[in-house]
């Protein structure tokens, strides 16, 4: 079984880019990207290529080779299902908020009204992906709402596979070039070789493991919880050093060169954000509870906890140290998506520090490179208002076109993104621009603390214990 023809049904920050990499690297096959939303659609077909919906340092090169030859991008979504033997499914899962399992499992609603689009628009054999997070067992059913569409002579048939994603925001296209694994996981042999053979065409043959379904969509959820796990180990640590002397950074060389733990993942900052971390580990607590093994779950469930309390403790220290009070004080956000060289704010721990700051009557200045005003209001539940009475102790937040913009008459700077432009700053010109005595909070242990101080500012770094 050879694949001509793909359909991928979800043109966002997954989909969009996996697609386009696969697109680049197999042009005998014909990629369709689907999605309802029309807006999505046009912005991944517009001329310009720096208008794409997600971005990503190299997708507008891949985007650019292939849109058009053999990569397109429509809203038509069951004509594309249709005249496709592989169907991938990449719609958004996020964490539910109401009903049975709120806060914690997945809202499938989305993924389920996929398989029954895709059962009922469907011809011939079609191989369906799974590529969304999902949790254990969702392939089930999948197969099930499938196989009722499959009843009947002449009916469609269907196979289906486990492929998660495990690319990060910010190195998608790297990550999707040249993958440490492709995972596959499914019980029809020849719908496991068809689609391997897909990456073959540039993955390594011994880089891409086959496991059974259950292996297959387990095995995300426990990669991202156990990296996830690193960074709120190291986050605990860099707490304890403040605590005690200690430099987080010289604890992190010094246990990351025992080659059985290794150096990535080891830097503290203001907790993990993403659309994946807490919400596959939430997911993973919640499937533990429901399997008859609380113990796992509040295992799991402390790495979310103790990310929760490092985003509190930030907001909650730059309130202290500001002399206990931070009503009428402007305070620059520098860094606003959830890590650099992404637009994506889901989860960013910026969002929970800049609302307990809005709550403590401060005066935020935001500037990010990449996400927009609107996304922050909708991030902060608060639109972007000057407030006429700095003391009147309601916070309020404006966006800051640039650096200089934001920290000009502020009583502290908040670093946290680590966007590249923030670590090569000129804090001798920019301490100028403050209001004093002045404060630096680099939650993400970027600036230059030499230079920092000798422009007369008060550095607080994470995890620094002589700060
Ligand atoms: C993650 C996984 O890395 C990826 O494999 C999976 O497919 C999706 O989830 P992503 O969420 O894009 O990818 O970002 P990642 O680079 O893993 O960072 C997640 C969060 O952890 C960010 O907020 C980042 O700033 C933070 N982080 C990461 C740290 O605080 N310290 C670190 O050492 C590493
Ligand atoms: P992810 O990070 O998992 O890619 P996104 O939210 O960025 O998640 O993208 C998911 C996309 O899936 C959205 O653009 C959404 O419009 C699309 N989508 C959701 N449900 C359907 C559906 N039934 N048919 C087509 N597209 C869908």
């Amino acid at each position: 079984m050879t694949i001509q023809r793909i359909c991928c049904i979800g043109a966002g920050y997954v989909g969009g880019p996996t697609m386009a990499v696969i697109a680049d690297r197999c042009p005998q096959v014909r990629v369709q990207v689907v999605d309802i939303n029309q807006a999505r659609i046009d912005a991944w077909n517009d001329a310009d290529l720096g208008k794409l919906p997600v971005y990503e340092p190299g997708l507008d090169s891949v985007v650019e080779r292939a849109r058009g030859r053999n990569l397109h991008f429509s809203t038509d979504v069951e004509a594309s299902i249709a005249a496709a033997d592989m169907v991938f499914i990449s719609v958004n899962t996020p964490t539910k908020t109401k009903g049975l399992g709120a806060g914690q499992a997945s809202d499938l609603r989305w993924v389920e009204a996929c398989a029954r689009t895709v059962a009922k628009a469907a011809k011939g054999h079609t191989i369906v992906v799974e590529k969304s997070t999902l949790p254990v067992r969702t392939a089930a059913a999948i197969q099930t709402i499938l196989e009722a569409a499959s009843e009947g002579e002449d009916q469609p048939t269907f196979s289906v596979l486990s492929n998660p994603e495990f690319l990060a925001e910010g190195t998608a296209i790297r990550d999707l070039e040249t993958p440490d694994r492709v995972l596959i996981g499914g019980d029809d042999p020849a719908a496991v070789e068809a689609l391997a053979e897909i990456y073959a065409n540039w993955v390594p043959q011994q880089q891409i493991l086959r496991t059974n379904l259950w292996s297959s969509e387990l095995s995300k959820l426990t990669a991202n919880a156990f990296l996830a796990q690193r960074i709120s180990s190291i986050n605990s640590i860099a707490a304890f050093c403040e605590a005690s002397g200690a430099d987080v950074r010289e604890v992190a060389r010094a246990i990351g060169t025992d080659s059985r733990i290794g150096l990535k993942f080891l830097n503290a900052g203001p907790g993990f954000g993403g659309s994946c971390f807490q919400k596959d580990i939430l997911n993973l607590v919640y499937l533990c509870r429901h399997f008859g093994l609380p113990e796992v779950a509040d295992y799991w469930e402390s790495v979310v906890a103790l990310n929760t309390w490092q985003q509190h403790r930030i907001a909650r220290l730059v309130v202290q140290k500001l002399f206990g009070t931070v009503t009428g004080k402007r305070l620059a956000i520098l860094g606003f998506a959830f890590k650099a060289d992404t637009n994506d704010t889901r989860e960013s721990p910026a969002i929970r520090i800049c609302r307990d700051l809005l709550e403590e009557g401060a005066q935020l200045a935001i500037h990010d490179p990449k996400v927009t005003a609107q996304q922050i209001a909708r991030d902060l539940q608060q639109e972007a208002a000057p407030q006429p009475d700095a003391l009147s102790g309601t916070g309020s937040w404006a966006e800051a076109g640039s650096v200089e913009d934001a920290v000009t008459g502020a009583d502290a700077v908040l670093v946290l993104t680590e966007w590249h432009h923030y670590k090569v700053l000129n804090w001798m010109a920019l301490a100028a621009l403050m209001r004093k005595p002045a404060w630096l909070f680099d939650a993400r242990a970027v600036i230059n603390p030499e230079q920092v101080r000798a422009a007369g500012l008060t550095l607080w770094r994470v995890g620094d214990g002589e700060g």
